[in-house]
């Protein structure tokens, strides 16, 4: 009865149009879809409807009343569950995120979820994820936050269905695919730390990245008619020395002493580098009708929490999260995710005619930031004290553990997703 298929604007699962026919039997559907959408109970949710043959219009009236998450402001509370997966049943976590293995002796940090302040952010459902991407193309496109958002994407599926590596890229893994034959699903990871057309600094080149604020970086770009869904995130290699150019000439510089270039900082050029990208997305894609549906969503900037030096003794010692009003979101963390908002309502206004393209930020920063104990700190390598403490050890205070409090963005991703789903059937 609920088949899954291509919309006429939106690629996720259309169940509007199926659905339509006012058939008495269309009704068992669409209470099938909204519990399927929205497993956990919902404030106005009424069993009662299952077993009644009230008209679907009455359904809609109801869903009409409820207002979306803001999972932005909330806390994180105890959670007795713990993660959906770990090491063993996880293949794909990388190395330097694979804290359990490398000996982090503390596991609190695992038992805890996210409780927005008005509502519930349910548990990552991964044959709900399955089945909303069905026949799509997901791909993650960024730093290496991307890839560890994309790699604790990757864990929570695989406890439920083991994706198959299907390309990678000779160096660094900066480029693979992953497929999910079953359901017919490819996820991919594209390495853009800029997503702007960028010449990253190296040993051999300039000690500074060169960005061409101008062009989005073709890299992943050229690939962009195949994708449904696209998750942007980047951020942190804004703050490195750099050199910026736009059009033909150089627009400036950042931390670039003997270069005659003026210092403009990296916040102006952060946002020129979304805004190049969501633009091109835009005019690459967005249709009036019939075209195939994409939709954009930005991660924003998550927090890094070094205490001190980065290769000190604890450098990021904690092992429970802030509690709410503990920690504000304030300096570089707050501006990086300003910008971020910012430009995602920008590109919503300018897209506002075309109906198959979805643009929304997936407001993180906050609720990372609530995170210090969340990294791998010295545990980015195994057993870092097996020969005892020493004063000075590499830590890694920016990315994630795996499980960690990284999966929480994928669950919040999910009811974006779901979000949006439910809209649409509101819509018809
Ligand atoms: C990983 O998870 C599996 C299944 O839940 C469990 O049996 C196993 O003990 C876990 N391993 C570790 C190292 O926690
Ligand atoms: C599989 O998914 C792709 C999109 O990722 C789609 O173009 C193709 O038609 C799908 N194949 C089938 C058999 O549905
Ligand atoms: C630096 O740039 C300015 C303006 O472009 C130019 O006048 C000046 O000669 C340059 N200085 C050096 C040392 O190249």
């Amino acid at each position: 009865m609920v088949t899954f298929g291509p919309s006429k604007d939106h690629s996720y699962p259309s169940l509007t149009r199926k659905l339509l026919p006012w058939t008495f039997y269309a009704i068992i559907p669409l209470v099938f879809v909204r519990l399927y959408f929205y497993p956990c109970p919902l404030p106005h949710s009424n069993p009662i409807l299952i077993s009644s043959s009230l008209p679907p219009s009455t359904l809609e009236e109801e869903s009409a009343k409820e207002t979306p998450c803001d999972f932005t402001s909330g806390d994180w509370v105890p959670d007795k569950w713990g993660p959906l997966y770990n090491g063993t049943t996880c293949s794909t976590i990388k190395e330097g995120q694979n804290c359990i293995a490398h000996g982090r002796p503390d596991m609190g940090y695992l038992y805890w979820r996210w409780k927005p302040k008005h509502c519930n952010l349910p548990r990552f459902d991964p044959n709900t994820f399955l089945q909303l991407f069905r026949n799509k193309h997901l791909a993650f496109v960024g730093d290496s936050m991307a890839r560890n958002q994309l790699e604790s994407l990757l864990c929570m599926l695989a406890s439920a269905s083991a994706p198959e590596l299907v390309y990678r890229d000779g160096k660094d893994n900066k480029f693979r695919r992953w497929r999910f034959d079953s359901q017919n699903i490819t996820i991919s990871v594209y390495w853009s730390p800029f997503l702007v057309k960028g010449v990253e600094k190296s040993n051999a080149g300039p000690n500074h990245n060169k960005l061409y604020l101008d062009h989005v970086d073709e890299r992943w770009a050229a690939d962009m008619n195949v994708f449904d869904l696209l998750v942007l995130s980047i951020g942190h290699w804004f703050l490195h020395p750099a050199v910026y150019y736009e059009g033909d000439s150089v627009l400036g510089c950042h931390y670039c002493p003997g270069l005659n270039y003026t210092e403009i900082g990296f916040y102006g050029v952060l946002r020129k580098a979304l805004k190049t990208t969501l633009k091109t997305a835009i005019e690459r894609r967005g249709r009036v009708t019939n075209g195939k549906g994409i939709d954009v969503i930005v991660t924003t900037f998550s927090p890094s929490h070094f205490e001190g030096e980065w290769d000190k003794f604890g450098a990021c010692p904690k092992t429970e999260p802030y509690q709410e009003g503990e920690k504000s979101l304030e300096g570089m963390d707050a501006e990086m995710r300003k910008i971020e908002i910012e430009e995602i309502e920008a590109a919503k206004l300018s897209a506002i005619q075309f109906d198959n393209l979805r643009l929304e930020a997936l407001d993180v920063t906050k609720l990372s930031l609530m995170r210090p104990d969340g990294h791998p700190g010295p545990y980015m390598y195994p057993f870092p004290f097996a020969n005892g403490v020493t004063e000075r050890v590499q830590n890694d205070c920016v990315h994630w553990c795996l499980p960690g409090p990284i999966d929480t963005w994928n669950e919040i991703l999910l009811e974006l997703i779901k979000g949006w789903e439910y809209q649409s059937i509101k819509e018809e």
